[in-house]
Formats: C-alpha cells, structure tokens, sequence
C-alpha cells in the first residue's frame, strides 16, 4: 500500500498542491519612457545551460504585468538577486501588488540603483538599472524570434488579457492571462565576495543567504 496521499492538479499547481521552492529576486525592466521599475518574481530558471550559441534563462509571467509588457516593448531586463532580510524581503512583497502603476510603486522605492555592464559598454544605449544591494544581478535579453514571438504587442489600453487566435507553445504569450520569456544571459554580475569564491574555490560559509519561497 502507498505511502503517499493523491492530490488534485488545479491551475497554480505549484503552489496550490505542492512545497515547491523556488528563488525570489526582483527584475528590473524599463517603462515605456525609459525609467527602470521592478517587480518581483520566483518562476524563473535556468533554460539553455549548455550546447546552444547561448546561456538562456526562463521566465513565466503574468501577461499584464508590467514587467511583462516592458518586456515586450523594451527587451531588456535585469535579474537581481538580494540577500535574505527582513527588510529586503517586505520591500520585495511591496514590489508585487498586482496593478500598480510603476510610477507609484517606485517613488518609495528603498533599494538604490546603479549603472550595469551593457550600459557601461554601450554608453548611447538604455539599459534598466541594477539594484546596488543584490549580491548578484544578471542583465538579460528577450529573444523575442524563438516560437515566433517577435510580432507580439503589448495590450491596448485598458485591457487586462490577450485574445489571440493562437498562442505561441513557450516563448511570449502563451495564454489569455500567461507569458513566457526565453532571455538570453548578457552579463552575469557579482559582489567582489561571491565573485572572489567562485574563482578561488567555494567553502560553505561562502555561500550567500537567499531567500527561498513555495508560493
Ligand atoms: C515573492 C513573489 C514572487 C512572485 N513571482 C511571480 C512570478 O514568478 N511570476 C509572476 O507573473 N508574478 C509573480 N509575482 C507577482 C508579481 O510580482 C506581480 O504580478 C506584480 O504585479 C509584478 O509587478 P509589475 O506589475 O510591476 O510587473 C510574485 C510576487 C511575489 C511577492
């Protein structure tokens, strides 16, 4: 006999029937006149980790977000990854009412913003900020010509979902409410610690706090 109840699979499986852990960082993207605003986010993972022409992560979201639409607007977004506190962790949840404007939720925004590499690298360019508390950030591109995303439109004004006659199978809008992102890593940034770890060898305690949530 099994040792184990049966339990129904229903929308949000991840977190209506399971502990499933998963990471919570915030991502920075830019508004459609060019400021960085954030929003947190944990359904993201690794996508192409080896044998493609590049290192790719994936992103599901909520179609209407607004980092979901600056996403498809903008194509660019930053990961970035804060140590667990207490206070980094109740301005992250206050990052992620559903619905607020970006220019509302950012003007008492308590971390502090810095220039990334693409910027850097590309001075003429704009490229969201980077969160100068993370511990690590990583500076991303939307590869909008995979699944035959690169036609989708941000939502017309005052709609709140899609209705598409088809939805793509994994990369942009994939359903009336959903999004997927396949984002190519540009830049892997990193804390002169961590970074200091990874190449010298990395001990237990070099392992930054992070913080972990089941939904
Ligand atoms: C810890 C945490 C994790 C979240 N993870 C996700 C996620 O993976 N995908 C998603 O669409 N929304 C997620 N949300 C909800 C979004 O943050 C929320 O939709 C918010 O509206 C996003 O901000 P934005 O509209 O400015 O983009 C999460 C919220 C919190 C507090």
């Amino acid at each position: 006999m099994s040792s184990f109840q049966n339990l129904r699979i229903v929308d949000n499986f991840y977190q209506t029937s399971l502990f499933f852990p998963m990471p919570v960082v915030i991502i920075s993207t830019l508004t459609e006149d060019g400021k960085t605003t954030c929003g947190p986010c944990s359904l993201i993972q690794p996508f192409y980790a080896a044998g493609k022409d590049y290192y790719a992560m994936l992103l599901s979201a909520r179609s209407s977000s607004n980092t979901a639409q600056d996403l498809i607007r903008r194509k660019r977004r930053v990961v970035n990854f804060l140590p667990d506190r207490p206070s980094y962790f109740k301005e992250t949840v206050r990052l992620g009412w559903p619905g607020d404007a970006p220019e509302e939720k950012m003007k008492d925004f308590k971390f502090r913003f810095e220039k990334g590499r693409s910027a850097e690298e590309d001075p003429e360019g704009t490229y969201p900020m980077v969160i100068r508390e993370a511990v690590q950030a990583l500076e991303r591109t939307w590869m909008d010509t995979l699944d035959g995303a690169e036609s989708d439109q941000p939502l017309a004004e005052g709609q709140d979902h899609y209705e598409l006659e088809k939805y793509h199978d994994f990369n942009g809008i994939t359903s009336p409410y959903g999004a997927h992102f396949v984002l190519r890593i540009d830049h892997i940034l990193m804390k002169k610690p961590c970074h200091d770890a990874i190449v010298n060898g990395v001990r237990s305690r070099d392992f930054p706090r992070l913080p972990v949530d089941c939904g």
